[in-house]
């Protein structure tokens, strides 16, 4: 039980980022009746995760976080869960099989509709209106009607969220993840890129190994994991009207009697991490794995005041920290956090969000992300984390599994000129399939090689 706290102390907190609702009674209504449908998730498997997570902070296994920027009503679609699912389901074959590490698959799905913006307001044409902040909050048309916040917004996102996740779970254990399945997975990309490319000698392979195992006795029938996987969903815990609706009592356990039922893993956004504010407020109180953004402004104070609030038992696994600075800025920003939470001595992990510091806008207007920003982040990473002797945990992308043109470059090397073909996204530009499995393949050289210094390191020892 968490001193002081209950689903709605947040309220009395300081809060950024809030959409102000005309009707309260409205806001309420729409809030109780919320509150009486049935949990997303269920403790229980919050609690698996978190167990996965405590194996990434000790270094023995790799979160995979990715997703859209923000879920869509009107892109809400079974293809594009599957795509996007589907391309997860490779990355993570590439990093699991390609360096023999434990992935954890994390969903920015089923709940990732409100967003945090840098202004209150946006001018069009001399009309200023309430800026956009997701499907959860109100529409991005700029019309008066679109921008005011509507409560029964919170409902639509709920059943969306509900269906993904049936979707998602129906993946994961119905057949699709099946790992003799993996040639399957890429059926419409062989032959259109080097990463396709690429995919395939892996799929070929691992079937190969699958024939082997197989033959000793080791099939899908005798080892579930063959055959299915499991599959977590998260998003920012920004609307906390929505997150308190859905936080409910677990007759499970009683060291912690409520349960944030929205997702299984909830992040803090870099706007909203005020140790004394509502949002940290609220994530304190439920025992979920948190997520916390670190951008490049976060001081070593506040974070070692967030890890107190958020983490005070220092139980392994419940907190991440995705740290998302900018290419240009990680290896100088980085370096002072990762010895200061080490120095005192708590656990966490520590995972590369290479996408939100890395935004530029091209001469055209278009929000874009240079491909190999996002790469040179995640290098400059994992080089902190191997300087530092701590375990590089894991990745946090935007993207989707199809072909959308609207991150530069990669191996098709899109250009700003590219980029009108399909920007299709709701918020910020995301990694296209393409451009995700490239990502993947680089990732596994960065984990490839943390391996082998840990090897190296090791084997003086065992000679001596
Ligand atoms: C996001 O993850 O979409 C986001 C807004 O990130 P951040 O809080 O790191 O800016
Ligand atoms: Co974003």
């Amino acid at each position: 039980m968490v001193e002081g706290w209950r689903p709605d102390s947040w309220r009395s907190k300081p809060i950024c980022q809030v959409p102000r609702y005309r009707d309260e009674s409205a806001l309420a209504e729409a809030t109780a009746r919320l509150g009486r449908l049935p949990p997303l998730v269920f403790a229980g498997e919050a609690r698996r995760l978190k167990e996965h997570l405590a194996r990434a902070a000790a270094g023995r296994a790799f979160v995979l976080q990715g997703g859209d920027c923000a879920e869509s009503f009107t892109q809400f679609e079974t293809n594009s869960i599957r795509d996007t699912f589907r391309v997860i389901l490779q990355m993570s074959a590439v990093l699991a099989f390609g360096c023999g590490v434990p992935v954890i698959r994390i969903g920015r799905m089923a709940g990732q509709f409100a967003k945090p913006r840098s202004s209150d307001t946006e001018i069009e044409n001399g009309v200023e209106r309430p800026s956009y902040r997701g499907d959860m909050i109100n529409a991005a048309e700029f019309t008066e009607a679109g921008r005011t916040p509507d409560p029964e917004r919170m409902i639509q996102a709920y059943y969306q969220s509900a269906a993904t996740l049936n979707l998602l779970r129906a993946f994961s254990q119905g057949g699709y993840a099946d790992l003799n399945r993996v040639h399957q997975w890429t059926l419409d990309f062989v032959g259109k890129s080097p990463a396709a490319e690429r995919f395939q000698l892996l799929a070929d392979r691992l079937t190969e190994a699958l024939e082997f195992m197989s033959a000793c006795g080791i099939t899908g029938e005798t080892t579930p994991q063959i055959r299915e996987i499991e599959f977590f969903t998260s998003h920012e815990a920004l609307l906390l009207y929505y997150e308190e609706a859905l936080t409910r009592r677990d007759s499970t356990s009683e060291a912690s009697p409520w349960i944030a039922t929205s997702a299984h893993m909830l992040w803090i956004g870099d706007r909203t991490r005020q140790p004394d504010g509502a949002h940290v407020e609220f994530l304190r109180g439920v025992p979920n794995p948190i997520g916390v953004k670190c951008g490049p402004g976060l001081t070593t104070d506040d974070l070692l005041r967030l890890i107190d609030r958020l983490n005070p038992e220092n139980e392994p696994g419940r907190l991440t920290l995705i740290v998302r600075m900018g290419h240009d800025h990680v290896t100088t920003r980085l370096p002072p956090l990762v010895r200061a939470v080490r120095a005192a001595g708590r656990s966490v992990v520590w995972i590369s969000d290479p996408m939100h510091g890395n935004t530029i806008k091209t001469a055209s207007g278009y929000k874009t992300r240079p491909f190999q920003s996002i790469i040179g982040e995640v290098r400059g990473f994992f080089a902190v984390c191997r300087a530092e002797g701590v375990h590089a945990g894991g990745v946090h992308f935007e993207m989707t599994g199809r072909n959308v043109t609207e991150c530069t470059g990669g191996a098709d090397n899109l250009t700003d000129v590219g980029l009108s073909a399909c920007y299709d996204t709701a918020c910020d530009p995301r990694l296209n399939a393409d451009q995700s499995l490239e990502m993947a393949f680089l990732i596994a050289e960065e984990l490839r090689e943390e391996k082998r210094r840990r090897a190296g390191q090791r084997s003086p020892r065992r000679q001596g």
